[in-house]
């Protein structure tokens, strides 16, 4: 069968490690998908930088929506990042010409989903996202395909390392603030704009997007209570421990009566809780569904090489020629349950 040819538009730590990760399992991928799945052309902001691996063996692109619009690719693979600008043009454009696309994007899923799903619908290829939300955990799939024969009552977890990093080391170490942020993001862990981890902001998004798979609601992340973790000093931390609790950042969708309740902001967990042994730059989702009461996922909720699994996994599963409605059903379906007001 013909390679499938993907372009790949951002060079960070997720692309290249995406890059990586496609060449060291270069011989498994072809024999799971039945095809090889390569590398054909790549854009970011600097052709030159030195990023640890060669990219002179793609040809390049200084645009990404030209990138996009490429009829030498077969798959869009956005890792670019933001909600407006490069990354939303790029997306559209590969859609609109009926190019399937991977993104790692939650702040673009969140604002835009609803406009881009029905994109590909339209179109009828692939919008997947697995790696939008809580980095290597499979929770799209899970949610998407997996529990498809329960009802789900709430969804909530932890879904942003950077912030249980900084929260983890503070508790432990008595470590400042700022001294923890820092080194989240030398370690590859926050946004490019730090503001969208710690303001509670990142954690929205991908708590919007799970809201939409889990209960098929349109993506809304504007319908959600969004508190950071700016202001928890370490003498809370210390506090809570001292009443047996820890403090953790979590997003959380229950379905009501009325609608479907979104919130985020900094919670009181009882120590002898799972949620509450998710320490670092870990990640947890837990889903109450009717068939599954409690299921827990758990595992590395940011990092490139984490990332970069999921992106691997979601163009496997386009190499193989599966395609899913983005949201789990047609949007014609998608029957907005009007947010509670808080
Ligand atoms: N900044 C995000 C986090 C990266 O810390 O969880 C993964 O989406």
């Amino acid at each position: 069968a013909d390679p499938l040819r993907i372009g790949i538009a951002g060079l960070g730590t997720v692309g290249t490690s995406t890059i990586r990760l496609l060449d060291r399992r270069a011989n498994a991928l072809a024999a799971s998908c039945g095809r090889a799945i390569t590398v054909a052309a790549v854009s970011a902001r600097s052709r030159s930088r030195d990023r640890g691996i060669s990219i002179e063996r793609y040809r390049w692109f200084d645009d990404p929506v030209a990138l996009a619009r490429d009829p030498g690719i077969d798959v869009f693979v956005e890792l670019m990042g933001g909600d407006e600008g490069p990354a939303h043009e790029a997306v559209r454009a590969a859609l609109d010409m009926g190019t399937p696309v991977v993104t790692a994007n939650k702040a673009l899923l969140a604002r835009h989903g609803v406009d881009l799903a029905r994109r590909a619908e339209k179109a009828g290829v692939a919008l997947n996202f697995e790696a939008a939300v809580a980095g290597g955990v499979p929770i799209i799939k899970t949610l998407r395909e997996a529990l498809v024969g329960n009802n789900i009552d709430r969804v909530y977890g932890i879904l942003n390392g950077t912030c249980n990093y900084i929260l983890t080391r503070m508790e432990a170490e008595g470590l400042s603030f700022g001294a923890c942020l820092a080194e989240a993001q030398r370690l590859g862990y926050a946004e490019a704009d730090p503001t969208f981890d710690i303001g509670g902001f990142d954690t929205a998004h991908k708590l919007a997007l799970l809201t939409s798979l889990a209960f098929g609601t349109q993506v809304d992340a504007e319908a959600i209570h969004v508190e950071g973790i700016e202001r928890i000093t370490t003498e809370d931390l210390a506090a809570a421990a001292e009443l047996g609790y820890r403090i953790k950042l979590l997003g959380v969708a229950t379905r009501s009566e009325s609608g479907v309740e979104q919130r985020v902001h900094p919670t009181m967990v009882p120590r002898s809780t799972p949620i509450a042994q998710v320490d670092g730059v870990t990640n947890a989702v837990a889903i109450d569904a009717d068939a599954i009461p409690e299921l827990t996922l758990v595992g590395p909720g940011a990092g490139g090489e984490a990332t970069a699994s999921a992106v691997v996994g979601d163009l496997a599963d386009i190499a193989r020629g599966q395609v899913m409605a983005p949201f789990g059903r047609p949007s014609g379906e998608l029957t907005p349950l009007p947010h509670a007001a808080m």
